[in-house]
């Protein structure tokens, strides 16, 4: 089977793009990245990009008046690199409804909650402030409504007495690490697809035990 070629947008650190460089370097995974994109002219995740030797642009949005510009200039140049899916990790700007019909069911975006709850920026403040027990991440398809789209696979994680956002933040990441590149070989590999915005096709034995928090005695 061919690997799709993927595109991945990011604004900063950039740790989800190197979970998803380094799930690209087996040879049985179904995808490779073949440029990245950062919105931010100094994102770390470009020197990540550089080291593993993948094509960067850097496309400031501050360059352009309108949002569709910006939306347009990325479209160009991950159509120029024949780029199939696009995967956000860490883009921290909205896309205009064009772009997301553009590439509509071929976009993954990672959020840091179990969606629909706590979409958008700070979740695991709010988290810790709602007092919820489990929180995670969730990789879902983009639609123009922010942090929303089928839901293509989540992991949960414990929230702890004396969490911190910081505390809580790098226990999801631990966990965001591990489901995007499964989550991109689910999709690339053409496992699943989107059916009436819901995700089919997620067959398999599945872990059956729950997660209790806080853990049974
Ligand atoms: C992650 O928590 C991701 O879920 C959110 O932004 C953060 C990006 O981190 N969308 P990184 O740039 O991948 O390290």
């Amino acid at each position: 089977m061919s690997r799709k070629r993927i595109g991945v947008l990011i604004s900063g650190r950039g740790s989800n793009l190197q979970a998803l460089i380094e799930a690209c370097n087996a040879r049985d995974f179904p995808a490779d990245i073949v440029l990245v994109i950062s919105n931010v002219p100094q994102a770390q995740g470009l020197l990540r990009a550089e080291t593993a030797h993948i094509p960067t642009r850097t496309i400031n949005h501050k360059d352009f008046p309108l949002r569709e510009a910006f939306d347009a200039c990325l479209d160009a140049a991950l159509n120029e690199a024949g780029v199939e899916l696009v995967c956000n990790a860490g883009f921290m700007r909205l896309h205009g409804q064009t772009f997301v019909a553009r590439w509509r069911d071929r976009h993954l975006n990672i959020h840091p909650s179990l969606l629909p709850a706590f979409k958008g920026l700070d979740a695991h403040a709010r988290v810790l402030e709602a007092g919820v027990r489990i929180s995670g991440c969730t990789v879902h398809f983009v639609r123009s409504e922010m942090d929303s789209g089928p839901i293509v696979a989540q992991a949960a994680v414990p929230v702890l007495n004396g969490d911190t956002e910081a505390s809580l933040a790098a226990r999801v990441l631990e966990a965001e690490h591990r489901l995007y590149p499964h989550t991109l070989r689910l999709v690339a590999s053409g496992a699943v697809s989107v059916e009436g915005e819901r995700v089919v096709g997620l067959a398999g034995e599945q872990d059956q035990a729950p997660l209790f928090s806080p853990p049974l005695p």
